[in-house]
């Protein structure tokens, strides 16, 4: 793969990378076409990365489905997909890390330890195999995205980090691979999230900017549901993933965790 696309810079050609762990959705789609739209050459990658998973969560179960996510690439244009195992990705002796910093300290740095240093690996390992000069990511992983972002500035990365808008249901769910693991029951709990979010945002919208109350409101629509378990809800600096305690005109993160049933979703709004 490296020598392809190093052929492909030779060729002057614009590489842009779309990095994923496959069971690919209208989310990850969002992510291709932009790319197709932006670049010479679009490169998808689909890797269930074990470095970013703790011992007790989901990997062995991660849901795939290989033939799907070609047949998607193939009808949007990717010129490439790129799908290494495990043993590719981390052979014997492998022993190098990404140290991550305050970016990765909270939410999901806080209640996943090791993740953020398993992204950041494997997504450099990415940037190194695939030489892109545009990388897309989605805004429903807010903090993976500004912690990437972060690495790309640290790592003098030559690299343009594209965010895009978080993809939804019709009814304001997220899309999200995991979705799958939900029963039709949870399903319907799993709309207060988005909801509660929504909220959040029209109440900004009306001129409400106390953010403790804002985060309340987020609150008391998911406390409906008394068997979703909240892993996070936060205010945070959307910049620095940071607490912020006092709203910041367009850049106060509200980022949400919770487990509905035994699945972990995740949702976040920006406002
Ligand atoms: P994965 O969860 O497969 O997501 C791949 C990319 O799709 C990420 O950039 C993610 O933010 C984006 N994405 C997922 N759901 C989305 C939605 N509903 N709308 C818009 N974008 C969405 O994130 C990972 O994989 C991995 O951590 C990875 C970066 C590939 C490193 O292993």
């Amino acid at each position: 793969m490296q020598k392809i696309a190093l052929s492909l810079r030779a060729k002057k050609k614009t590489i842009g990378v779309v990095p994923t762990m496959g069971y690919l959705h209208s989310g990850h789609e969002s992510l291709i076409k932009a790319s197709v739209k932006k670049c010479d050459i679009t490169i998808l990658t689909i890797f269930v990365n074990p470095s970013q998973f703790g011992p007790n969560e989901d990997l062995s179960r991660y849901p795939r489905d290989e033939k799907g996510d070609i047949a998607m690439a193939k009808r949007n244009g990717v010129d490439y997909v790129f799908l290494p195992t495990p043993q590719t990705m981390y052979p014997d002796g492998y022993e190098t890390y990404v140290e991550v910093g305050s970016t990765a300290q909270y939410l999901c740095g806080e209640s996943r330890p090791g993740h953020f240093r398993g992204v950041d690996t494997v997504v450099l390992k990415l940037f190194n195999i695939t030489q892109p000069h545009y990388a897309f990511f989605g805004q429903k992983d807010f903090q993976q995205l500004a912690v990437i972002r972060r690495m790309a500035l640290d790592f003098n990365l030559p690299i343009n980090i594209v965010g895009l808008p978080t993809i939804r249901e019709k009814d304001g769910l997220a899309k999200s691979s995991r979705n799958v693991y939900l029963s039709p029951i949870e399903r319907a709990k799993a709309l207060c999230l988005s909801a509660g979010l929504k909220k959040i945002a029209d109440a900004v919208k009306g001129g409400f900017t106390n953010v403790d109350l804002l985060g309340d409101i987020l609150k008391t629509e998911i406390s409906q549901h008394p068997d979703i378990r909240i892993d996070y809800i936060a205010c945070m600096d959307a910049d620095t993933i940071k607490p912020l305690s006092i709203y910041k005109k367009g850049k106060t993160l509200f980022a949400l965790a919770c487990f509905v049933g035994k699945t972990r979703l995740i949702d976040n709004v920006v406002v």
